[in-house]
Formats: structure tokens, C-alpha cells, sequence
């Protein structure tokens, strides 16, 4: 991998620490301060950074992994991401996408632990998701399907 991968919408930076112990040079970035300080607190010596997925990278990568975050943003921004993810990836890097699968929108009221929350979750059909990515300069090299409603697609730039 030609640089750093970012984890964006870490949440508490599970996915970072995990690449990290894969010998990964992963950071994590996401839009809640409340889950960078857990993130911190619960890996202490790794990078995690407030920030949005809506705006540009910061630095080049070599890749990107956004597990369930994507889910968080409209389907008529999605991909004005997707552009950013392309930009900030060096040649050949790899995007990896994971979401609910279905279609419309639901509001979520509980988060980790029961805690009360109201975030929108965007479902959406594989096939969309891999239009999007096309459209962004992406090939979209596998699609791992998680039961009926989860899938996770692997794109690369080139
Ligand atoms: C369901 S959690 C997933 C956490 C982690 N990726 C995982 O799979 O365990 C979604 C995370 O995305 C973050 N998020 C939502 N919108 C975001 C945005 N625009 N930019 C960055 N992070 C965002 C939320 O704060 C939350 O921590």
C-alpha cells in the first residue's frame, strides 16, 4: 500500500487498531469529537482526527476504508464523497465500502449502549453504490454480500 489508509467514520476506532495490528499504517477520522475521544482513549498511540467525510482529505492515501459511514450521508452528496475519496487516493489505492443493503431511508434513535441519538441511515442497493464509484473513476473489483442486508464492495482507483 503506497502511503497511509484512512478509517473514515472510525467511531471508536476499532477498525484503525485492528489494521494497525495487521502492521497497517491506519488512522481514523470522524465527524463526532465525543468518538475521536473514545477512539483516543481506547487506543492510545494511534491517529484519530475530527473531520468530515464531506470535505477533502487532507493528505494523499493509500487507501480508504469507510465501514457503515457512508450510510450517514444523503444520497445527493454521496457522490460529491466519492470524488474526494478519489482525489485524496494515490494511483491504485483502494476504496473499501461497507453499508446496508435496501433502499430508503430510516432514523435511528439508539446508539452503542442504548444512549439516545437521532441519526438518518441511508439504505442503499449494491448496484447503486457500485454505479457511484464508477462514476468517480473507480473499478470495482469485489462485492462481499453479509447476509441479506449487509454488503461491503472493494474498489481501486487507477
Ligand atoms: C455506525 S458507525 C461505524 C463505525 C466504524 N466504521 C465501524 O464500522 O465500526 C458510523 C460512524 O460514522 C461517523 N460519521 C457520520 N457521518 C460522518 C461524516 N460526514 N464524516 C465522518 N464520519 C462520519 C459517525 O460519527 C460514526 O462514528
Amino acid at each position: 500500500m503506497s502511503g497511509p489508509v484512512a478509517d473514515v467514520g472510525c467511531g471508536s476506532g476499532n477498525i484503525t487498531a485492528l489494521l494497525n495490528g495487521l502492521g497497517v499504517d491506519a488512522f481514523g477520522i470522524d465527524l463526532s469529537p465525543a468518538m475521536i475521544a473514545l477512539a483516543r482513549r481506547n487506543h492510545p498511540g494511534l491517529r484519530f482526527e475530527v473531520g468530515s467525510m464531506t470535505e477533502p482529505l487532507t493528505e494523499p492515501v493509500g487507501g480508504i476504508i469507510a465501514w457503515w459511514s457512508l450510510i450517514h450521508v444523503p444520497d445527493d452528496e454521496a457522490p460529491a464523497v466519492l470524488a474526494h475519496f478519489r482525489r485524496a487516493l494515490r494511483p491504485g489505492g483502494l476504496l473499501s465500502l461497507g453499508f446496508h443493503v435496501g433502499d430508503g431511508t430510516r432514523l435511528k434513535t439508539r446508539g452503542f449502549g442504548g444512549h439516545p441519538m437521532r441519526v438518518h441511515v441511508h439504505l442503499r442497493p449494491p448496484g447503486r453504490v457500485a454505479r457511484w464509484l464508477r462514476e468517480a473513476g473507480f473499478t470495482v473489483e469485489a462485492r462481499w454480500l453479509l447476509g441479506e442486508d449487509q454488503a461491503v464492495l472493494f474498489a481501486r482507483c487507477g
